[in-house]
């Protein structure tokens, strides 16, 4: 019925790709016309807040892509918000891809133990961050096409929960096949759930803490492998079940506690180079303040030698957005990647506070309690932050309402610049509208 879980696999990634917009297929970092043009706006903001109009200044959206939370279509008016706009974050499609490839790689390499009650179905549960983020649809893709459970619908990965799938029947997924050593291996999804608290905050962890309790005494030892979307929630479960029972437990963010719980079993995670991110969430807003290329530091040296390789990130121009790229973080190269909150070699030199003037910077984080955000990328900020010359006014949100943090957006002409974490990909307007008052 199944063609090879390779073939199926790669098929359906490219499907996922092109339903995302194809991050990946953009080039390399470049002097765009519309990246090289900093605007001039930007180069007369001397002093903080300046008399530079609030719809001018730099803004940077990030880990939130504006976007349309059912469909995935890029908001390309809040992304061309004015000319220093864009977008920060990571290639969703190639690391959800990584992240399956990962999760597939260690059952088949642990294929004489993986089965834990012997009935020849690989069964794993999977913890869904939030339904109507694009980083989380694409990770539940990932993890689908690789094991081949996913079903396509409209050419893409279905990614809705499952709720429970005991027999295998739910129409959301389909079971997989998987041939090792020429034994045949049923995967199915038994059970998988958006992990959202009752107040509405989404990516979990306590929510998918008590979820892996309530599955495992539904289905038992038929849980042989558990997924999450991040490593909040994979952890909460690691720590709650797959640890004690000896269940390999993958995540995504290489948040330093995940990594440290490879060496007691947690099966691997992806990182999605936070360090790079973070560099270039306040450096594109350094470069706009400063007026120059857009690239500078980032495809070209800056004057003290900070420059970013090709391997570790993409510009997509049309989509105004740089994606940092992924790699996986397993048994065999965990060690390097233990302290979640270094700054990127290659981006670690301080620039001269006199060609590089103090700029203040207005930044939130959508959800304070967010594991990632508050363990892993906000500390790499504040180290950038320095390094830049850039005072930052950390705003920490509440997870669940824009109004939450848009309040503390009250006198926007005492900053020099933005860079926005939404709720919602859908309402990057809620921002845009204070900026252009
Ligand atoms: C991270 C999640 C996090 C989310 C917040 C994702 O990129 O992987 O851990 O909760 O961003 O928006």
């Amino acid at each position: 019925m199944k063609k090879a879980l390779a073939l199926s696999m790669a098929a359906a990634m490219a499907l996922s790709l092109a339903a995302c917009g194809g991050s990946t297929s953009s080039s390399t970092a470049s002097t765009d016309s519309a990246a090289a043009g900093t605007s001039e706006a930007a180069s007369e903001a001397s002093t903080e807040g300046g008399t530079v109009a609030n719809k001018d200044k730099p803004l940077v959206w990030f880990n939130r892509q504006p976007s349309n939370s059912s469909t995935g279509e890029l908001d390309m008016t809040a992304l061309n918000f004015n000319a220093n706009t864009y977008y920060v974050g990571f290639d969703a499609n190639q690391g959800a891809e990584l992240q399956g490839t990962m999760v597939l790689d260690y059952i088949k390499a642990h294929i004489d133990t993986i089965d834990r009650n012997g009935d020849g179905v690989i069964g794993y549960v999977l913890a869904i961050g939030d339904i109507g983020h694009n980083d989380s649809i694409a990770r539940t893709r990932g993890v689908r096409a690789a094991l081949g459970t996913g079903v396509e619908v409209d050419g893409a990965i279905n990614s809705d929960p499952v709720g429970t799938n005991a027999d295998g029947k739910q129409s959301a997924v389909q079971d997989g096949t998987l041939e090792v050593n020429g034994k045949t291996y049923t995967i199915r999804e038994l059970a998988s759930q958006e992990m959202k608290n009752s107040a509405g905050a989404t990516w979990d962890a306590a929510t998918a803490g008590n979820a892996i309790g309530t599955w495992a005494s539904s289905f038992g030892d038929q849980i042989d492998v558990v997924v999450s979307n991040n490593d909040g929630m994979g952890m909460s479960m690691f720590n709650a079940w797959s640890k004690e029972n000896q269940v390999p437990t993958f995540g995504y963010d290489a948040n330093a506690d995940a990594v440290a719980a490879i060496a007691e079993g947690y099966g691997g995670t992806i990182s999605q180079h936070a360090d790079v991110q973070a560099y270039l969430t306040l450096r594109v807003i350094r470069n706009a303040l400063d007026g120059v290329d857009i690239d500078t530091g980032i495809g070209t040296p800056d004057d003290v030698g900070n420059v970013l390789s090709d391997d570790v990130y993409v510009y997509n121009a049309d989509e105004r957005s740089y994606y940092a790229l992924n790699v996986a973080v397993t048994a065999d190269n965990y060690q390097d990647f233990t302290d979640s909150t270094k700054v990127y070699a290659p981006v670690s030199t301080q620039l001269d506070a006199t060609a590089h003037p103090t700029k203040s910077v207005w930044l939130n984080i959508y959800n304070a309690a967010d594991n990632f955000l508050s363990a892993t990328y906000q500390p790499l900020l504040q180290n950038y932050d320095d390094l830049l010359n850039l005072k930052v006014e950390y705003i920490g949100g509440d997870g669940q309402t824009e109004a939450n943090i848009t309040n503390r957006l009250s006198n926007p002409s005492q900053y020099d610049a933005f860079a926005i974490n939404m709720v919602k990909t859908d309402n990057a307007a809620s921002y845009t509208a204070l900026l252009s008052q």
